[in-house]
């Protein structure tokens, strides 16, 4: 397991909470190997930060954090995994502005721009201040190991502190800390070191780091090989291998547009130079992929971040030959990282336990009851594979001749294969659950007055918002679903009016079947409604396929030539065959409206609430499907 920050899941005071260490057991139990923890600080004093700061983190630095650390040991070991605590020297020049807003003067290996600020500079750290972290990371290895705990692994990773005293483009310094690889080197390896000397010898210790930051002179392929050997030779066990920076979000956190296994070429390449182990990671949720890349000898580990976020069974149903049932990761991040950053407990969008095992448990239920669910999209077979598990007799109605809902068209893009498999994930489920599924069965209050079930969820979904302007009928005109699905083709001059996530998507989906795009936003600014990732990436390929963004531009009316828009007050015609409308949802709601007063338990979820993003849909599902 890769480590993922367990904001949420750790006490006040840097202790791990029960609920954290309920997050790993979990993991532990279904099957994984080796747990690493998410980065726990080694130091709190050279790097100032904020006293609400340790709501976030977990500590190693006193023996007070080594009862609860010896009760996740023990935890994880009665699953017979094995720990692996992930130690960091902090952040440096990319503290967040928004988790530390109150962040004193941020520090870095050398006076830098603040990523988040260019008019602030970074304190630079002095030469005893490095040898102080230095210290701290052998005097919390010794705490690991005292704590039962079987790993350190150090956090060279993407453009952190220790990142920032690897590489040329960060550290400008003078001292022994700083010039040639060598003196570069000299941190991480001094760390190593310290590691060795705190814990023991014979303790492992593994070395994580980006074999290629993507930023214009960040570290390259060929000199993340020279990092390995000097690394290796100092006594790093093994290297945790991935790529890219703060500023390349989308290689380190790859979202749903990354290829699956989008980071083994960097594993691979750091393989061929060294003999100690490889751990490779990066989108390698799909089992076949990982096990080919075991076989083929790119890399001797499969770490899995995410994809045991969505489904910490993940190994015992690979194990077990029952793929159908993985509960694959979307790439959104709007359950994991989006969610941190915005002050809340880790988890997942597709797995609303995640964080919460023990509380969102499914439980059976006492009082089966007759539960029928309107609507197969996201919500209604999330809402209606819960019910189904806590023992209710579910019935699902869907009025298409196919279950998915908004997911269909959303997942058809190539580049939506994440989300694909999570559609067929869901009816697969659903329809192993044994409940009675009808399609093209379009509800009414009169067919539901006929059943007469105990409990009514109604997950309708959302339309497609079609604007009342002159030239809407015209036939040129195609709402985003409708394309998507195939139901009209576009000509080779296309204008997308909406540049939302859903627009800018099929920007880059018509862009690279040859079209000629224009996507127009009435807003200053492009796919502002998604996770940092998703959107850097997404910008990235609306510019390979060379589609042209207007902003501040608003669709008026379509005319024979193509579309007349507005910005700044001025009218003209964009010149297009075909206009396509991305101007986002509106709930279908009428139902749940006809049936208030019909039915006494009655529930409405999903975009039938309110057109939201799949974390809304898929959490108010499972929220509400375990309160029947
Ligand atoms: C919510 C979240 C938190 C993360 N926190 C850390 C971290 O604390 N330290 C670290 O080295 N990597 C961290 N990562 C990166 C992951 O370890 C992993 O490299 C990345 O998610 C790609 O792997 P995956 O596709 O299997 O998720 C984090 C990733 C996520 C999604």
């Amino acid at each position: 397991m890769a480590p993922m920050a367990t904001m949420g899941l750790v006490e006040l005071d840097g202790r791990y909470s029960p609920r954290g260490i309920e997050y790993f057991a979990t993991r532990a139990r279904g099957g994984v190997g080796l747990i690493t923890t998410g980065c726990i600080l080694v130091d709190n004093e050279v790097e100032p930060k904020v006293e609400d700061y340790w709501s976030f983190y977990p500590r190693i630095d006193s023996i007070r954090f080594v009862p609860r650390l010896s009760e996740l040991a023990d935890a994880v070991h009665d699953w017979g995994a094995k720990l692996s605590v992930s130690l960091t020297a902090g952040y440096g020049r990319v503290i967040s502005k928004k988790l530390f807003p109150l962040a004193k003067h941020p520090v870095g290996p050398s006076p830098l721009p603040w990523l988040w600020d260019k008019s602030v500079t970074t304190r630079e750290l002095t030469t005893a201040e490095v040898e102080k972290i230095v210290k701290a990371f052998e005097l919390a290895a010794e705490k690991a190991r005292v704590a039962g705990i079987d790993a350190v692994e150090i956090h060279g990773h993407e453009g952190y502190l220790i990142d920032q005293f690897m590489t040329a483009l960060w550290n400008k310094r003078t001292d022994k800390y700083g010039g040639d690889i060598g003196g570069r080197l000299r941190f991480p390896i001094e760390i190593i070191e310290a590691v060795k000397r705190g814990a023991g010898r014979d303790f492992p210790v593994v070395f994580r780091y980006s074999a290629k930051h993507y930023v214009p002179g960040g570290r390259d392929i060929e000199e993340s090989q020279e990092v390995a050997k000097w690394l290796e030779q100092t006594g790093a066990d093994a290297f945790h291998v991935d790529a890219g920076a703060y500023e390349m979000w989308h290689w380190t956190h790859p979202p749903i547009y990354q290829p699956p296994g989008c980071l083994v070429d960097m594993a691979e390449a750091i393989k061929k130079v060294v003999k100690i182990p490889i751990i490779a990671v990066g989108k390698l949720g799909y089992p076949e992929l990982a096990e080919k890349i075991l076989e083929e000898g790119k890399a001797d580990f499969i770490a899995l971040g995410r994809p045991l976020l969505a489904d910490p069974e993940w190994p015992i149903k690979v194990k077990e030959g029952r793929l159908e049932d993985i509960r694959m990761c979307v790439g959104d991040h709007d359950g994991c990282l989006t969610r941190i950053f915005n002050y809340k407990y880790l988890s997942c969008t597709v797995n609303p336990a995640a964080g919460m095992e023990r509380e969102l448990a499914i439980v059976r239920t006492e009082r089966p009851k007759s539960v029928l669910i309107i609507g197969g999209g996201p919500a209604g077979m999330e809402a209606a594979r819960v019910a189904a598990l806590r023992g209710h007799k579910v019935t699902l109605w869907e009025k298409s001749s196919r279950l998915g809902g908004n997911l269909i068209a959303a997942s058809i893009p190539d580049f939506k294969r994440d989300l694909r498999e999570y559609v067929k994930y869901l009816s697969t489920q659903v329809r192993k659950l044994g409940m009675d599924i009808e399609l093209e069965k379009e509800a009414t209050p009169e067919l539901v007055q006929k059943m007469a079930p105990e409990v009514v969820l109604v997950a309708t979904g959302a339309t497609p918002i079609v604007p009342a302007i002159k030239g809407v009928d015209r036939d040129t005109v195609v709402t985003a679903v409708d394309l998507l699905l195939g139901r009209k083709e576009v000509g080779k001059t296309v204008v997308v009016a909406g540049g939302g996530m859903i627009g800018c998507e099929l920007g880059v989906y018509l862009g690279q079947r040859g079209k000629q795009v224009t996507v127009i936003e009435m807003l200053g600014d492009i796919a502002t409604n998604m996770g940092r990732s998703g959107r850097m990436q997404l910008l990235e390929m609306l510019d390979e396929v060379d589609v042209k963004v207007l902003t501040n531009t608003k669709l008026i009316e379509i005319v024979e030539e193509g579309a007349i828009v507005e910005s700044n007050g001025e009218k003209r015609v964009l010149k297009a065959n075909s206009v396509v409308l991305a101007l986002g949802l509106k709930p279908a709601a009428a139902l749940s409206e006809e049936l208030r007063d019909m039915v006494s338990e009655l529930y409405t979820v999903g975009d039938c609430v309110e057109p939201r993003r799949l974390i809304n849909a898929i959490w108010e599902a499972y929220r509400t499907a375990r309160l029947i």
